[in-house]
């Protein structure tokens, strides 16, 4: 019983790994280490014998069904991407290349693999695409995204993600895989990189410097934490029905003025000595982001109702916890800045 987890060395997929390989399960880690993949990431899972990891391009379709011929996996957990939003804006062609073709590449090897199982085997296989709730676009003041909520995706980003969730869709409709997709809001959590609108706020209110606000700070997101994400998506392949959907999310819905002024008084409370505080005073409004959807909000009763999951975490400690983690985990950050990365760098103002 083996999980090949794409992405493993990202923010998500690494609390995953970390996850299944501290409960012994054996998983494989494919991943091509982009500037969002960092091993460092992997903890203990990365000396665990259970686990394996595979640098591989999703792009590289022979590289891919190589890794799939040689570990044989039960499970396929799809979160390799290109994430970042801003970035969509600004190269677009590498989430097409990437989410799409990648996602391509990824089905047609667990088809290879599945077709020629034994049907016991062939019952048990999974391959789960982890989408987003941004396919479904933007909401107004009011409304949630259910499953049934129509793709309106407006960043080159979401049209990506839709794009793979419909191939994904074709390949069990059309070649009987069994792929189920979930649709997850915001994750907020330890080991998420310094592009993101929660760590950009620490870290930028740690260091006294400006905190970017896009626009006038109040687009809502509807915010999760990761483990609670995890513990989801392996509710999904445990238990899920294939060929279905899950929304995945916490009722969290908050601003981002709101939540940068969250994040600045938990610094205030743990930098009682520092020179910024108020914390909040750093905050500031800049140029908003081309297209940016207002509102995002889930309709998790599908996963609560039919899978029995329950968010463990409420935002208000999750977030205390992260805010400590990042004040307590430089080394993790600090070394990913020395390996070339800058997070101070606007990105995706596109013009129109
Ligand atoms: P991330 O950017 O932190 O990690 C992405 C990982 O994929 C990295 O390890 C990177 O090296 C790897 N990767 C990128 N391109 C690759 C390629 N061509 N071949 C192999 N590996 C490649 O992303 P994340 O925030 O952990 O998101 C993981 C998944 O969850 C994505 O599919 C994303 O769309 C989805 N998702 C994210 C969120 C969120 O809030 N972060 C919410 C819903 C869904
Ligand atoms: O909803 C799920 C999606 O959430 C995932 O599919 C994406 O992979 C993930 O990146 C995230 O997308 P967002 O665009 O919502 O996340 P981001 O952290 O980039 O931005 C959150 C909000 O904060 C958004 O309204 C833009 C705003 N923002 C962001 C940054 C980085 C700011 O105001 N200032 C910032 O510096």
């Amino acid at each position: 019983m083996t999980t090949i987890v794409t992405g493993g060395a990202g923010f998500i997929g690494s609390a995953l790994v970390r996850k299944l390989a501290a409960a012994g399960e054996a998983v494989v880690t494919l991943d091509s280490l982009t500037y969002a993949g960092h091993l460092q990431s992997l903890g203990e899972a990365l000396e665990a014998p259970n686990h394996h990891f595979e640098r591989v391009d999703i792009r590289d379709a022979e590289a891919v069904r190589a890794v799939f011929q040689k570990y044989r996996p039960s499970a396929v957990m799809h979160l390799a991407a290109e994430s970042h939003v801003d970035r969509s804006i600004d190269s677009p062609m590498d989430f097409v290349s990437t989410n799409v073709t990648g996602t391509v590449n990824l089905l047609q090897a667990a088809q290879e693999l599945w077709s020629a199982l034994p049907a016991g085997e062939k019952e048990a296989f999974r391959f789960l695409q982890v989408s987003t709730d941004e396919v479904y676009g933007s909401l107004g003041p009011t409304g949630v995204f259910t499953e049934e909520t129509p793709y309106q995706p407006n960043s080159p980003y979401s049209a990506s993600k839709a794009s793979s969730d419909h191939f994904a869709r074709a390949w069990q409709r059309t070649f009987g895989l069994p792929v189920m997709i979930s649709h997850c809001s915001n994750n907020y959590g330890p080991y998420q990189l310094p592009e993101k609108l929660i760590p950009v706020t620490i870290l930028a209110g740690l260091e006294g410097r400006q905190i970017p606000i896009y626009g006038t700070g109040s687009n809502i997101r509807d915010w999760l934490h990761v483990e609670d994400h995890v513990e989801a998506l392996e509710l999904i392949v445990r238990k899920g029905t294939p060929g279905n959907t899950y929304n995945i999310g916490a009722d969290a819905e908050t601003t981002n003025l709101d939540m940068a002024k969250a994040i600045c008084a938990c610094l205030d409370e743990f930098l009682e000595d520092s020179p910024h505080r108020p914390h909040e005073g750093l905050i500031t409004f800049v140029q908003d982001r081309p297209g940016h959807d207002l509102r995002y909000a889930i309709d998790s009763s599908r996963m609560r109702d039919e899978l029995g999951w329950r968010p463990r975490h409420s935002l208000q400690e999750g977030l205390r916890q992260t805010v400590a983690w990042y004040l307590e985990n430089r080394w993790w950050w600090e070394a990913i800045r020395e390996g070339g990365f800058k997070d101070s760098e606007r990105q995706g103002l596109a013009a129109r």
